[in-house]
């Protein structure tokens, strides 16, 4: 770009023929223009100080305040009371002063050395911002924050792009900050959080949840989110499909949700109806469910009774009541299947494949609104493997084979997001990624464990053998 008001040489021309020589008029900046735009710079510097730097701000405001009305005392006095209660605080509560200076320590850090040092170059290359020379046209770091395991980096974004050219390119700006992953979250109008893991919170097992004592079959605990906060499955008003290859944990996540309606099931109010075509998942609490099924022909009748059931349901409900809610006499059931393809697409007699398909179909377009959710385990998502795929609302998808079976699972544009269930560790069972209500970013989570030991602790407490309200617990 030209330099403003600098004069410009005009460029040789080859001489036409006729000796005629055309020269560029020299156009200068008025020297008020010039100084005008100078003073819009410095006006615009010192307006946006505070909101920049606003504890640093602060400080040399109310100290110059302290020495302009009181003198040299009055800024001694301020900075010795300053300098007291901060001691207080180091010795009341020393971890919350650590936790506090080290983390603002670090993200002043981190905002220094590696995003504003990075910053340009990673977004130039990564296709969102224009070129090295046009720096207006990069979206400005507004600040950066430091958890506990992550770094927030608040970001303005540049008129005219958008949140999702950065979710498009998460890969490229976790790699370009050297972090494992990326997330963004729109936070308003031209404003974006960027969160960049320091560290794996899910690298450590979880044990098996503690039970709830109020159960909320919209949003059971089953496992962590990455950022610390309870991971809460809704099953009522849904159904919900869990996709991964062996051993990836899907028995995790289905004895978590179990584990989590164990209340429920001990007062009637739901029910869990098991199907475990490998005998090896389920049979093992099988005393927990009201109805268990391991062959093809026992499968077909449990899912046949069930839609029975949710029909009669439906047709008593039928002009009288739109929703349902979970009662001894209603109680919500939930169909467990493991492994689901083993019914729908390799059992070799065709007629339960068939009636199998039909059942679960039927259960899944049917049954939210009566109180009846399926909850399904896959280790193939493919069209060919399982074509219900859709009717199951909420996926989960825990470590795949391939990347293009992300979207096949949380939907379109997911791996974009940053949903790697392909990239998972082999040695992370129960990590995967999937959906919040209400938010197209995928959420990296944590199925808890629930041990062989902590199944046979279920079945003695809630067993039919054992006393209501699981006293043994
Ligand atoms: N959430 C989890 N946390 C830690 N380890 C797990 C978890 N889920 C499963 N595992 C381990 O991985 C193994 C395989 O898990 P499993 O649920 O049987 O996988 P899948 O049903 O997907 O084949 C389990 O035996 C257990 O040792
Ligand atoms: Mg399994």
């Amino acid at each position: 770009m030209a330099k403003i008001g600098a004069a410009q040489t005009p460029p040789t021309l080859p001489t036409p023929a006729q000796g005629v020589r055309w020269t560029t008029p020299i156009v200068e900046t008025p020297g008020i223009v010039v100084l005008g735009s100078w003073i819009w710079r410095l006006v615009r510097f010192l307006v946006t100080l505070p909101f920049r730097f606003p504890v640093l701000v602060a400080t040399v405001t109310v100290s110059f305040a302290a020495w302009w009305w009181l003198g040299w005392p009055g800024l001694a006095g301020l900075w010795a009371t300053a300098s007291v209660a901060s001691l207080v605080w180091w010795r009341t509560s020393p971890d919350s002063y650590r936790t506090w200076v080290t983390l603002r320590l670090l993200a002043w850090w981190r905002h220094v050395f590696v995003y504003r040092r990075h910053w340009q170059p990673v977004l130039v290359i990564s296709g969102l911002a224009e070129s090295y020379q046009e720096r207006r046209y990069l979206p400005r770091i507004r600040r950066v924050t430091c958890s506990e395991w992550a770094d927030r980096v608040r970001v303005a974004l540049v008129a005219g792009t958008s949140p999702a050219d950065f979710e498009t390119r998460v890969a490229e700006l976790a790699h370009g900050f050297g972090a494992p992953s990326c997330r963004v979250e729109v936070e308003g109008p031209r404003k974006i959080t960027l969160e960049f893991p320091r560290r794996d919170t899910l690298a450590e097992p979880l044990p098996a949840l503690d039970l709830p004592d109020r159960v909320d079959l919209a949003a059971l605990p089953v496992g962590a989110c990455e950022d610390g906060s309870a991971w809460r499955l809704r099953l009522h008003g849904t159904h919900v499909l869990v996709a991964g290859v062996t051993g990836s944990g899907k028995g995790s996540v289905i004895w978590s949700a179990v584990r989590a309606m164990l209340p429920a099931i001990d007062s009637g109010t739901a029910q869990v109806w098991a199907i475990d075509p490998k005998r090896m998942e389920l049979s093992y609490g099988r005393t927990l469910f009201a109805q268990y099924a391991d062959t093809g022909e026992a499968a077909v009748a449990v899912l046949e009774t069930a839609v029975e059931r949710m029909q009669d349901r439906a047709e008593r409900y039928a002009g009288k009541q739109r929703s349902h809610t979970p009662t001894v006499d209603d109680p919500f059931v939930l169909v467990v299947l493991d492994e689901v393809a083993f019914l729908t697409a390799y059992h070799p007699d065709r007629d339960i494949r068939k009636r199998s398909e039909n059942a679960i179909a039927t259960l899944t377009s049917q049954g939210r609104s009566v109180g009846f959710a399926v909850l399904a385990a896959l280790q193939d998502p493919r069209k060919e493997v399982m074509n219900l795929r859709n009717l199951f609302p909420d996926k989960v998808a825990l470590r795949l084979d391939e990347a293009s079976q992300v979207d096949m699972i949380l939907g379109e544009g997911s791996r974009d997001r940053g949903a790697n269930a392909h990239l998972i560790d082999p040695t992370l069972p129960g990590v995967g990624y999937v959906r919040m209500e209400g938010s197209p970013a995928p959420v990296r989570v944590r199925a808890a464990y629930v041990s062989d030991d902590d199944i046979t602790t279920m079945t003695d407490a809630y067993g039919p053998d054992s006393p209501p309200g699981g006293a043994e617990w």
